[in-house]
């Protein structure tokens, strides 16, 4: 029986971080040149990723004391449970286990969670949904007019599209030629109309993704997405006037994913033509799952196989490692450190990868939809902050967007920086290696950030003494350095599955349900009752609150 969340702060380790935080001056300047092992002792690997902590703002005492605050919040034990198939996600009574996705086939010992051979069900869909992949990569799958697919648009919103669009574009040099991937998700009527309008109906695939398929946005798309695949048959003499000629047209051109089936067929896709997964993966931890069936049609499910492997090494090490070298445990925990002690409200994510530009965006999802809490797992409110804002650009567009505030401004935002020694192009610019240059800029900022430049530094370079001080850099600003050598599709899933320990230990620490999405529910049921006050429901409209309802009136006075 749990016993309930540990509040955090009552623990020894919290007051004695306390205590250690307002004792301790940031100094990365000093606290290197003081010891010259620093950086060697506070980086460490997990599978192909290289991790640098050593400049964050702590030292060895603050890693104890982190580790010890892990230790009394029940951190591993809690790891333990989720891996085991244990209900942790408890407002929603699942267990939380996306990490099942990816155990290789024949794991031991098998894992049975509530009577439910996980294994077996997993490697049954991974091969159902593999193999429809290979069948469209292959062109073994046709369109109705029998001619080759080359387009995919996935259907889905939040978890059914971020981990893919995501995934698909960091593996765009994996992607086989003469197929490409589209996404739509807004159900803003642009998204479909746009993603759409230069498609040929009959080499295109529509794949419909949600878990619940409930979702407002991903029915509305699919809906849009099947009259325009009727009307561009039609008008290409492709399909006959008929039912019978429109289900079989549906039948070749939509697939779906989903956990619930019966509403696929509802719907009118072939459940022949309908992947699952199951309850305890949640939206935001699926790519992994059918809901990466995009990727795997656009990468091949050799490919696919080796992201899972990623995933499955990542799992491993957070798994197995002891804690004093475990990754996702010691940036959890940092995280949490800035977070409760450091007054960090945000954190970036500045992956040094064009090919990762999806990233800081998918991670909003991950980190925020699961952490983003005020109440814990058993109902009562948080002690503690929780969930900062993750946001990010690639570098080096960020350098010359916002990446001032990070230097110089009044807010801590801690940083992950992300690289890879091998770029995707090595293009040359004349002698030049761009990619050399591009990660030039990477070293160049962490060591800006950490070490700054002094007054006396920019004295010396004959600066006018009145414009010194906007030329400080006070230094002492955290990153984390993530390196890896390529973005493969296993590196990749190692990034994945750290980012995803990571967002469970800060959850842990906090005692709160990081796998339900309460919060998000509330618009969503607002959004059904107000829509008859757009369409002339004028009970409707003035059940609104007076705002509300001014701002439709607004809307429906100027609405053509
Ligand atoms: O936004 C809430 C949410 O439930 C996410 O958690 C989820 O990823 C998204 O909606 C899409 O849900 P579904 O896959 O069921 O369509």
């Amino acid at each position: 029986m749990d016993a309930g969340p540990v509040d955090p702060t009552t623990t020894s380790a919290w007051a004695a971080l306390a205590a250690h935080r307002a004792g301790t001056t940031p100094d990365l300047r000093g606290w290197f040149a003081a010891d010259p092992q620093r950086a060697q002792r506070l980086t460490f690997d997990a599978a192909d990723l290289h991790v640098d902590l050593s400049k964050n703002l702590v030292t060895d005492e603050t890693v104890r004391l982190l580790l010890q605050l892990a230790e009394e919040t029940g951190v591993l034990a809690r790891r333990d449970a989720m891996f085991a198939g244990e209900h942790i996600n408890v407002t929603e009574d699942r267990a939380v286990l996306h990490t099942a996705l990816r155990r290789p086939a024949g794991a031991q010992p098998p894992l049975v969670v509530d009577g439910q051979d996980v294994d077996a069900d997993v490697q049954r869909e991974l091969e159902k949904f593999l193999g429809f992949a290979e069948q469209v990569r292959s062109g073994a799958w046709t369109g109705v007019t029998g001619k080759r697919i080359t387009t995919v648009v996935n259907i889905g919103i939040g978890g059914s599209d971020l981990g893919p669009v995501m995934a698909y574009e960091a593996l765009q040099p994996y992607v086989q030629q003469g197929l490409r991937c589209r996404f739509v998700s807004n159900i803003d009527p642009t998204d479909v109309a746009s993603t759409t309008a230069d498609l040929d109906p009959e080499t295109t695939l529509f794949i419909v993704a949600s878990k619940t398929f409930g979702t407002l946005e991903t029915l509305t798309n699919a809906r849009l997405a099947r009259t325009w695949l009727w009307e561009r048959l039609a008008a290409a003499g492709a399909l006959a006037d008929d039912d019978e000629a429109r289900r079989g047209a549906v039948a070749k051109h939509f697939v779906a994913v989903s956990t619930a089936l019966e509403k696929v067929e509802a719907f009118g896709i072939d459940p022949a033509n309908a992947f699952g997964f199951w309850d305890w993966v949640g939206g935001r931890y699926s790519v992994d799952s059918a809901i990466g069936t995009s990727l795997a049609v656009a990468i091949g499910a050799e490919r696919f196989r080796e992201f899972l492997a990623g995933f499955h090494a990542v799992d491993e090490h957070f798994r197995t490692a002891e804690p004093e070298r475990n990754v996702p445990l010691l940036m959890g925990l940092l995280n949490v450190y800035y977070v409760d002690h450091c007054d960090a409200h945000t954190h970036a994510v500045l992956p040094y990868s064009q090919l990762l530009h999806r990233f800081p965006a998918y991670l909003q999802q991950l980190t925020m939809e699961s952490n983003g809490k005020s109440v814990r797992y058993d109902g009562s409110p948080v002690t503690t902050g929780t969930g900062e804002v993750f946001w990010g650009e690639p570098g080096t567009n960020g350098q010359h967007a916002f990446y001032q505030l990070i230097h110089q401004g009044t807010r801590l935002v801690p940083a992950d920086f992300l690289a890879f020694a091998n770029p995707a192009h090595p293009l040359r610019d004349g002698d030049t290696d761009v990619h050399a240059l591009f990660l030039a800029n990477f070293f160049a900022q962490t060591k800006a950030l950490a070490f700054g430049k002094t007054a006396e530094e920019v004295r010396a370079e004959g600066t006018a003494e009145e414009v010194v001080p906007a030329r400080v850099f006070s230094g002492d600003r955290p990153t984390t350095s993530i390196v890896a050598p390529d973005l493969t599709p296993s590196v990749l899933g190692q990034l994945i599955a750290l980012y995803e320990h990571v967002t469970f230990v800060q959850g842990a620490v906090w005692g709160i349900d990081s796998f339900d999405q309460w919060g998000v529910e509330l618009g969503k049921k607002l959004a059904v009752e107000i829509a008859p006050a757009l369409t002339g429901d004028t009970a409707a409209l003035e059940a609104q609150d007076p705002s509300t309802a001014a701002l439709i009136r607004y809307y429906l006075e100027r609405r053509r």
